[in-house]
């Protein structure tokens, strides 16, 4: 199954229809895993090995403004910066335009501004190709419900198919090899009190991606047989969690899916660790706040920065021990 087939699928008779406007404009937040996607069934579709559940960053996300014209070359920019098509991200994204290129001489232009702290680790594809696929539907006119928008989201980026939505949101696994049951939905819990810091200890560019990285774990690390098996106890504890507002299991299981998954990959050959000294001096910092009494507990992505997990009555307290840290309440509109 080639990511052309699932297109056609979803499409059906809206795949030959012609834009129905020339421009559309799309925003979707970026979403941090507190049980996390970590290695793929199979690359073509961004299928994972297991679920996986987020929680929205609200206004940290990405804006994008697509327009489409007859005859021109494709240009995107990022921040008012042009984009290289052949950088990385450039390659993934006109790979993925072209998905939805109706006739050769189509060309795209996007506009993508976002407004994520630069080296958070969370810049990333997430809410780029989730914003993309809504500008898509709009521009063409499709009307796709979000279930479907989720799973096209995901052949851009897998942790992609979980921004479409606000709060917490899983991303069922699927089965089935066309991945038509891999998709994600929103859970409709809420817990205004909930904050997340970004601590951005280091802004400069990842050497492996995430996508390689996950790649090279299921390959060769003798622990990945165990990751499943960790994911399906940590997805129910935090499932649970949020169900009974249950910090302490939130907290204590978000930031032990983290460290599994950072060991599973160290020891992958060659190994892969994310983590800088800063990083490790960070964690040993919370790790003593905790035993100080304070409620506060990391989760870390395919980047050096930690992402803290605290409650809205220790926002004060933790402001002081962490002064530049941007907060987020994912549940309050600020
Ligand atoms: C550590 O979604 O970026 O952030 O599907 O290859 O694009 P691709 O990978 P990506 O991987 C995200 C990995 C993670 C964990 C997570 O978000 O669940």
């Amino acid at each position: 199954v080639k990511k052309t087939d699932v297109v056609r699928a979803i499409l059906a008779d809206r795949q030959h229809l012609l834009p129905c406007n020339t421009e559309a404009e799309a925003y979707a937040s970026s979403n941090i895993a507190l049980c996390k996607y970590w290695g793929k069934r199979n690359t073509e579709l961004n299928l994972p090995m297991t679920s996986s559940f987020s929680i929205s960053l609200g206004n940290f996300g990405s804006n994008i403004r697509l327009s489409v014209n007859e005859n021109v070359a494709d240009t995107a920019c990022i921040n008012d910066q042009l984009l290289d098509w052949q950088s990385s991200f450039g390659k993934r994204l006109r790979e993925f335009l072209n998905l939805f290129r109706i006739t050769p001489t189509l060309g795209f232009h996007a506009d993508i501004h976002t407004n994520i702290p630069i080296g958070a680790g969370l810049a990333s594809s997430a809410c780029g190709f989730a914003s993309l696929v809504q500008a898509l539907d709009r521009l063409f006119g499709w009307e796709l419900s979000l279930l479907e928008l989720s799973i096209l989201a995901r052949l851009g980026s897998g942790s992609a198919s979980r921004s479409l939505w606000q709060g917490f949101v899983e991303w069922h696994a699927g089965t089935q090899a066309d991945g038509m049951d891999s998709y994600a939905e929103v859970c409709t819990d809420v817990w205004p009190d909930l904050c997340i810091g970004l601590l951005i200890l280091s802004d400069t560019e990842k050497k492996i991606s995430s996508r390689v990285a996950m790649q090279r774990t299921v390959a060769t690390s003798p622990f990945y047989t165990a990751w499943p098996e960790t994911v399906r106890h940590d997805l129910s504890a935090i499932k649970q969690a949020v169900r009974e507002k249950d910090f302490l299991l939130l907290g204590k299981t978000a930031e032990s899916n983290a460290l599994s998954m950072h060991a599973t990959m160290l020891s992958s050959w060659p190994p892969v660790l994310y983590a800088l000294p800063g990083t490790v001096t960070a964690m040993q910092k919370i790790w003593e706040l905790r035993q100080a009494g304070l409620m506060v507990f990391f989760t870390q992505d395919a980047g050096p920065n930690l992402k803290l997990l605290f409650l809205a009555k220790d926002k004060a307290h933790m402001k002081t021990h962490f002064p530049n840290m941007p907060i987020i309440q994912p549940f309050i509109n600020e």
